[in-house]
């Protein structure tokens, strides 16, 4: 054999093994939540009102979870997430953690992160926590992230990053809740969060080392209401309301602008993770936390229509999620997935996928979902405890595949139960803009891989009525049902739950059987563990920022303490 055969050889050999490390080389995670967006805010379930053309690419590109169920809201949504456990096990089921609160996530239940890191990965967390602050050991760097940067309450001003709790009727405690890692964060004040998490984002991506598997959660500011609870943050109102003109209300044409701002920031992440070549061993996750919060408390003017129900209800308009997901590593690409999953089911899912073995999470509420997603076959779920909280007396369980839903008691008096939201299809707005998908930096991207699937107008318009329930209501018909006690509904044949069967005799066994689940469920529950906000996490006490202040009280009289206090003095008064 001559010299120059060897060389080639050898080469040969060692591109064959360079390419099998990187076929075992585990995925990137890239999971990103949206906050209070609801069912109608996507193009890719049919309204056209908001254009959402990166997040419908990854939907056409990917899969479209359609049977895809979170929890009614945010602390709730992002435990189960986290843990892959559903929150009324730990006391997590009710209202979502007040900033200054002294509560947190069980130290007995690892995080995603914290196991994702076990198998070698790097892990970041961009944007909301709303999983406890009161001490260091809390937070997200004790808790799995190699890094924060954001927030730690629920919701924070879009450009000034405040974020108030309400101590009492007559006082408010407000601070700067940006942070990274622990440092408070002034010198961002003025940027739109959007772009500011979106930054970050991109810098993680670029920075990172490819020698290791990343896992980056951008949970997003957008779309819940930010400064006060009411600002539909969004960097020119005047430009915002001539954009969206043919919207009625002016606020949802700034909500319409907020959800837009979100998905050029998809965009963005995707075609970096395409520029670093890091998209071929990728995953990219979208959901909304819960439903829309069209009326109310934070009331965003988000919507859910046709669906019933808003954020904080069991109705399918609270907790049936918009769901996509897209990697060049699932086997089937482009396509309607019907197969029942709860946000409990990404944490098996992805660990399975980082090449973890499911077993070592012991016992958890998720399953893996990672065949049913990648290749479409049917699920081993069969059943969703949706929630149990026994402050309100507000409980739902879904059973038989997702098929029937037992209500029990609504959230305060049925305030949420009704039917609400634009449905954006009264002839005023633009017609779905296919080139704007296609043109999509996400679309781009996607089609620079091997893995490429062909995408048109035909087949986005197939796609696109297989999620639509845009005819599961009459226009003119909102039925008054109170569920103030039991409520069964035929989600299959009624996706709208206009009609509570439980008095069908056929029904009978059903009920009993969704009976005896919930029954099951409350036998096991942790009540809740909501506290008071506490009188010493006032930020005034901390320059103005929240702070993990349960360290500082703990240790107040320590060395550390007492020269900070002193230096605080000085500098601050
Ligand atoms: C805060 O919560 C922790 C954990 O439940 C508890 O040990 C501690 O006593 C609480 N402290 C205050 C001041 O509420
Ligand atoms: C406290 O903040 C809430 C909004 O989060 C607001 O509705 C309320 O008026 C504020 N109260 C005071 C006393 O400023
Ligand atoms: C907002 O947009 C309008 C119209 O494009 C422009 O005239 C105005 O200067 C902008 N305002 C700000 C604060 O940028
Ligand atoms: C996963 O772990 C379980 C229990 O530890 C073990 O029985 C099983 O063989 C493991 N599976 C693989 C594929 O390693
Ligand atoms: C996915 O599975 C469902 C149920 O088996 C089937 O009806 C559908 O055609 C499948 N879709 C694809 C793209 O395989
Ligand atoms: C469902 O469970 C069975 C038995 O544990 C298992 O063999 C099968 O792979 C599971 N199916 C999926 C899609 O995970
Ligand atoms: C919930 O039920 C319990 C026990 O039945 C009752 O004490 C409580 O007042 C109820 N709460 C509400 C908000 O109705
Ligand atoms: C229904 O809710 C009430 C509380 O309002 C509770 O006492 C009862 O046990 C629940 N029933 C079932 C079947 O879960
Ligand atoms: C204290 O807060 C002010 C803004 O009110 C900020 O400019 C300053 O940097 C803060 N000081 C420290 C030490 O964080």
């Amino acid at each position: 054999m001559d010299y120059s055969r060897a060389v080639k050889i050898g080469l040969f050999l060692a591109i064959i093994s360079l390419e099998e490390v990187i076929a075992s080389k585990k995925p990137n995670i890239i999971l990103i939540v949206g906050d209070d967006e609801g069912w109608n805010d996507f193009g890719f379930h049919g309204s056209s009102q908001i254009p959402t053309p990166n997040i419908d690419a990854l939907a056409y590109n990917g899969v479209i979870l359609d049977k895809f169920y979170t929890q009614q809201t945010c602390t709730p949504s992002r435990a189960a997430l986290l843990t892959g456990v559903y929150p009324f096990r730990y006391g997590f089921q009710g209202t979502p953690i007040n900033a200054g609160e002294n509560r947190s996530l069980p130290f007995n239940i690892p995080t995603m992160a914290e196991q994702l890191k076990k198998l070698g990965y790097s892990t970041h967390l961009v944007g909301k926590w709303h999983l406890g602050a009161a001490y260091k050991k809390v937070t997200p760097t004790r808790r799995g992230f190699d890094s924060h940067f954001g927030y730690w309450a629920g919701f924070v001003g879009y450009f000034d990053y405040m974020a108030s709790s309400e101590f009492t009727d007559t006082t408010n405690y407000t601070g700067l809740d940006l942070h990274h890692n622990f440092e408070p964060l002034w010198k961002y004040q003025g940027q739109y969060a959007t772009d500011l998490f979106t930054k970050r984002s991109l810098n993680i991506i670029d920075k990172h080392n490819k020698d290791e598997p990343l896992f980056l959660l951008l949970a997003h500011l957008a779309a819940h209401t930010g400064k006060d609870g009411t600002e539909l943050g969004v960097p020119n109102i005047t430009e915002a309301n001539e954009k969206y003109k043919y919207i009625d209300r002016k606020e949802r044409r700034q909500y319409a602008e907020v959800v837009k701002k979100m998905d050029d920031s998809i965009g963005e992440i995707v075609q970096k993770l395409s520029d670093r070549k890091m998209l071929e061993n990728s995953i990219i996750i979208f959901f909304s936390d819960n439903g829309a919060q069209t009326e109310g408390m934070y009331q965003n003017f988000a919507s859910g229509w046709p669906l019933r129900g808003l954020k904080f209800t069991l109705f399918e308009g609270g907790v049936r999620g918009s769901c996509v997901a897209y990697s060049p590593l699932f086997e089937k690409q482009g396509y309607v997935n019907k197969e029942l999953m709860h946000i409990t089911d990404w944490l098996p899912t992805l660990y399975h996928a980082a090449g973890g073995n499911v077993s070592k999470l012991g016992k958890i509420d998720g399953i893996n979902q990672w065949d049913v997603i990648s290749r479409n076959i049917s699920t081993n779920r069969s059943e969703i405890l949706l929630n149990i909280d026994e402050v309100v007396n507000h409980s739902g369980v879904l059973g038989y595949n997702g098929r029937y839903k037992l209500i029990n008691g609504t959230y305060k008096q049925g305030i949420y139960d009704s039917y609400f939201g634009d449905s954006g299809r009264n002839g005023n707005g633009p017609e779905y803009d296919f080139q704007a998908v296609l043109n999509s930096p996400t679309h781009v991207a996607i089609q620079k891989l091997a893995s490429k699937i062909q995408i048109d107008k035909q087949s986005i318009t197939r796609t696109k009525k297989q999620v639509d329930r845009s005819s599961c209501r009459d226009k003119s018909y909102t039925p008054k049902i109170s569920c103030h006690e039991f409520c069964l509904f035929d989600i299959d044949q009624d996706p709208c739950e206009t009609k509570n069967v439980i008095g069908d005799g056929d029904k009978l066994d059903i009920v009993n059987v969704l009976k005896n689940k919930l029954e099951g469920y409350y036998q096991v529950l942790t009540p809740q563990l909501n506290m008071k906000v506490d009188i010493n996490s006032d930020p005034a006490r901390f320059n103005d920022t929240w702070s993990t202040w349960l360290d500082y009280e703990e240790h107040k009289f320590g060395i550390r303490n007492v020269l900070q206090y002193l230096y605080e003095s000085l500098v601050y008064t």
